[in-house]
C-alpha cells in the first residue's frame, strides 16, 4: 500500500486523522484514505478543542461575521472563512478557491403548503461555483492534494464531484482524471468536466463499478483520490452547516433533510452540527434525516432490514442519477450521524421525486432531481408524524436545476420513462405538475389564445 508523498499530518498542526472504527490515529495517510489497521474510513479530529485551548465560541462568531466584509480570497470563500475549524494548510495562501460557499437560504412557501409544514426553507448548495455542494469539499481536499505535490487528481463520480474536481484542478494547475459511468451522467455535468479540461473516461459500468476501477488505479499510479472517502472533502462540506446556522442567526432548526447517495454529505453536515455544539457555538443539534431514491436505497434497507448492523448493497437504478449508488462508502459515518442527532432515513419513488422537483421549481428556486428527494421525503416524514407542522425545517438542495435539463424537459413534455413504474401510471401521478411547451404558428392571436386558455385554467 502506498502513502501520500509527504506526511500530511505533523505535530505542529491543529488536527489529527483517526479511524472511525478502531480509533487508530494516522500520521501518514494511505493513498486510499482507509485505516491501515482495519480498513475503515478516517475522520479529521481537533485535539486542541478540549479544555483551555478550545476556541471561544463568541470570538469565532464575531470573526466569521467580520470576514464577510473582507475582500481577501480566503475570507471571501464561504468555506475558508471558517478556517478556524478546518484542518490547517501549511500555507493558507496556497488554498485553491473559486469563492465557493456563501449559498442562499430560500423560503419555499408553496412547497411548505404541499408538505404540510408552516414554514420551509432550503439551503441551496447548487448555487456554488460549479453548481453543486461538491465545491465546498473540493476546495479543501484539492488544496491538500497540491500541498502534497500531486500533479494528478482523480475521482469516480455520478457527475457533480467530477465537474467540481475538474474545475478546481484547472484552477490549481493540476491534471484531473474523471471516471464516470457511461450513459448515466446528466449532460450539464459531463459538459463541465470536458470544458474544465479533465481526462474524462466513461466506463461501461455503474458508479460502484467506477469506484472499484479507480481503487486499482490509485495503487498503480501517483494520483490523489478526491472521492468523499478523502476526509478533507468532508471537512470542507462541513462548512455549509456552519454557514446555515449563521444565516439563521444561530437558531438551530428542528430538522435538516439531506439526500443520500455515497453518504458523505449528511456525514459532513452532521459532524459540523455536533462540533458546533461541542464548541458551544450552539446549544443543540437538528435532527438530520437522509432521503434516498427507492431504486438506490442501501441505507434505508440497512436500517430497516439489518438494524444498521451490516450494509445492504443494492443494484442501483434511479433517474436521480446523482444518487444512483448501491454501495455507499460512508454508510457507517452516516449511521453515526443519524443516531447522534436522532434523525431517520426515508425512501421515495420516482414519481414522488418528479413531483417534488417541479414543486421546488414552481417556488422559483429549482434543483436537480437528486435534490428534490428532500421535499418528497419531508412529505413522508410529516405524514408519519416525525416532523410536526410547526417544526422548523431546512432542506439541503445539493445541485442546480441546470445540471440535468434533459430530465426537466422530458418530464414537462411527458416523455420521461422511469424505472419500476409503467409510463402511464407515472404520467397520471405527475400530470398536475407538468407544463409542456406549446408549439404555435408565428402570430399574436395564437399566442393570446394560449394565454387566455391558461388564465381560464388558473381560474
Ligand atoms: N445530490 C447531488 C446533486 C449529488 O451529486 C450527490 C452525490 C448527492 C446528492 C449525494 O451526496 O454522495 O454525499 O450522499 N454525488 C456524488 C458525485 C456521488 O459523484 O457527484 P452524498
Amino acid at each position: 500500500m502506498g502513502f501520500l508523498q509527504s506526511d500530511s499530518v505533523t505535530a505542529a498542526q491543529n488536527y489529527c486523522v483517526r479511524c472511525i472504527s478502531c480509533g487508530e490515529v494516522h500520521a501518514a495517510l494511505a493513498v486510499d484514505f482507509r485505516c491501515t489497521k482495519c480498513g475503515d474510513l478516517l475522520e479529521v479530529e481537533f485535539p486542541n478543542w478540549s479544555g483551555e485551548s478550545a476556541p471561544d465560541p463568541a470570538k469565532l462568531k464575531a470573526l466569521w461575521r467580520e470576514r464577510r466584509t473582507s475582500n481577501q480570497p480566503l475570507d471571501a470563500s464561504g468555506v475558508w472563512r471558517f478556517r478556524d475549524v478546518l484542518p490547517e494548510l501549511d500555507d493558507w495562501s496556497s488554498a485553491i478557491t473559486l469563492r465557493e460557499g456563501n449559498t442562499p437560504v430560500y423560503d419555499l412557501p408553496r412547497c411548505a403548503r404541499s408538505a404540510g409544514v408552516d414554514r420551509l426553507r432550503a439551503k441551496h448548495q447548487g448555487m456554488n461555483p460549479t453548481g453543486s455542494f461538491k465545491d465546498t469539499g473540493m476546495t479543501v481536499a484539492i488544496s491538500f492534494a497540491r500541498q502534497n505535490k500531486f500533479h494528478w487528481v482523480a475521482c469516480a463520480s455520478t457527475g457533480n464531484t467530477s465537474a467540481s474536481m475538474a474545475a478546481y484542478a484547472a484552477r490549481g494547475g493540476m491534471r484531473s482524471l474523471v471516471v464516470i459511468p457511461d450513459g448515466k451522467i446528466a449532460w450539464g455535468k459531463l459538459s463541465q468536466s470536458l470544458d474544465y479540461g479533465a481526462l474524462t473516461c466513461q466506463l461501461r459500468t455503474d458508479f460502484d463499478g467506477c469506484v472499484r476501477v479507480l481503487d486499482e488505479i490509485i495503487r498503480r499510479y501517483p494520483i490523489y483520490l478526491l472521492n468523499s472517502v478523502n476526509p478533507f472533502r468532508l471537512e470542507g462540506q462541513k462548512t455549509a452547516a456552519i454557514e446555515l446556522l449563521e444565516q439563521l442567526d444561530w437558531q438551530v432548526p428542528d430538522h435538516v433533510v439531506v439526500p443520500g447517495g455515497n453518504l458523505g454529505n449528511n456525514s459532513a453536515l452532521g459532524k459540523a452540527f455536533l462540533e458546533m455544539k461541542r464548541l458551544g457555538v450552539v446549544q443543540s443539534v437538528p435532527k438530520i434525516s437522509v432521503i434516498q431514491a427507492e431504486g438506490a436505497n442501501p441505507l434505508y434497507r440497512t436500517v430497516h432490514e439489518k438494524q444498521g448492523k451490516e450494509l445492504v448493497t443494492v443494484e442501483a437504478d434511479t433517474l436521480a442519477t446523482a444518487i444512483r449508488i448501491g454501495n455507499p462508502a460512508s454508510w457507517m459515518k452516516s449511521l453515526k450521524v443519524l443516531q447522534a442527532t436522532n434523525g431517520c432515513v426515508e425512501q421515495v419513488t420516482e414519481a414522488e421525486i418528479a413531483v417534488a422537483k417541479a414543486e421546488i421549481g414552481a417556488d422559483g428556486v429549482g434543483c436537480e432531481p437528486a435534490s428534490a428527494v428532500t421535499l418528497a421525503g419531508l412529505k413522508k416524514l410529516v405524514k408519519s408524524g416525525f416532523v410536526q407542522r410547526g417544526d422548523s425545517v431546512v432542506l439541503v438542495l445539493t445541485g442546480h436545476v441546470l445540471k440535468d435539463p434533459e430530465y426537466t424537459i422530458k418530464f414537462h413534455r411527458g416523455d420521461l420513462s422511469v424505472p419500476r413504474m409503467e409510463d402511464e401510471t407515472f404520467h397520471a401521478m405527475t400530470a398536475q405538475q407538468r407544463k409542456a411547451p406549446i408549439v404555435l404558428d408565428a402570430n399574436a392571436d395564437a399566442v393570446l389564445r394560449a394565454l387566455e386558455a391558461e388564465e381560464k385554467r388558473d381560474g
